[in-house]
């Protein structure tokens, strides 16, 4: 992009949830090393469309402007990604955004993603401590078991992953790549072991994890590199032994 002077940005706006949506096409100013966001920002300063039409400033969600609060996720030229990230020296031209398809919509290119937390408080991705007195020092976590859960410990709940998914959809009620993840995070670590049973129980049955397809597109849009399939075959895994222990049970 080296001589270009203006960027072309078209955005998919909706003002409204049960509003229609349209489209709005920027023409902003080129400087070196923007980023989606930082072009929102300057079509926030002048939100003025390229046939002179005056508008209002898109809404979108932003934090942390580094990749770390997972509020930015967006279609980027059809691709679930974060816009803080997303450099506009790397994008095609016309630079398409849109929300993410998956998710309710709250206004332009913000969307309401509670279902990740639903997802979460239903497989208990946490570790349960006894009161809030101190309980003195934990268990002991090897560096072993640090590697491990390092990379998983990296989502950012931006559900990209989700939205990028087939089988995330209102028909199967799958709860998706990331809260899979979790699960293996917390089952694997010394204390919030104590729930594994209750958290692979909660991965059995409809929307569970045998709604997974398999088709890896999760990991190929996390933006944190999550190791997610490798997670997803591991719990697959452990569900499966937890059935089959139960059922012989009987
Ligand atoms: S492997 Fe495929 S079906 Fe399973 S969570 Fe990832 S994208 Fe979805
Ligand atoms: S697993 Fe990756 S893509 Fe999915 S919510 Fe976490 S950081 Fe985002
Ligand atoms: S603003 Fe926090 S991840 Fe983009």
């Amino acid at each position: 992009m080296a001589n270009i002077k203006s960027v072309l940005i078209k955005i998919k706006r909706q003002p409204t949830p049960d509003a229609s949506s349209a489209w709005e096409e920027f023409e902003i100013p080129y400087k070196p090393n923007m980023n989606i966001t930082s072009a929102l920002m300057e079509i926030a300063a002048n939100p003025v469309t390229r046939d002179g039409k005056q508008t209002t400033p898109v809404t979108y969600d932003s934090n942390c402007l580094e990749e770390i609060c997972g509020s930015c996720a967006m279609l980027i030229n059809g691709r679930a990604r974060m816009a803080c990230s997303a450099l506009l020296d790397h994008l095609e031209q016309p630079i398409k955004l849109e929300p993410l398809s998956k998710f309710p919509i709250v206004r332009d290119l913000a969307v309401d993603r509670s279902v990740l937390f639903e997802n979460l408080k239903r497989v208990k991705a946490w570790v349960p401590i006894d009161g809030t007195y101190d309980l003195g020092p934990g268990p002991r976590v090897t560096a072993e078991q640090q590697e491990q859960a390092y990379p998983l410990s990296r989502c950012i709940s931006c559900c990209c992953c989700m939205e990028a998914c087939p089988q995330f959809n209102e028909e199967t009620g799958f709860v998706g790549a990331a809260t899979i993840a979790q699960v293996q995070l917390f089952n694997t670590h010394p204390t919030g072991h104590a729930l594994k049973h209750e958290r692979l129980a909660a991965l059995m049955g409809d929307g569970g994890i045998q709604e997974c397809g398999y088709a890896q597109n999760c990991v190929e849009v996390c933006p944190k590199d999550i190791p997610l399939t490798k997670a997803i075959s591991e719990v697959g895994g452990e569900v499966m032994k937890q059935a089959l222990s139960e059922l012989f049970r009987r």
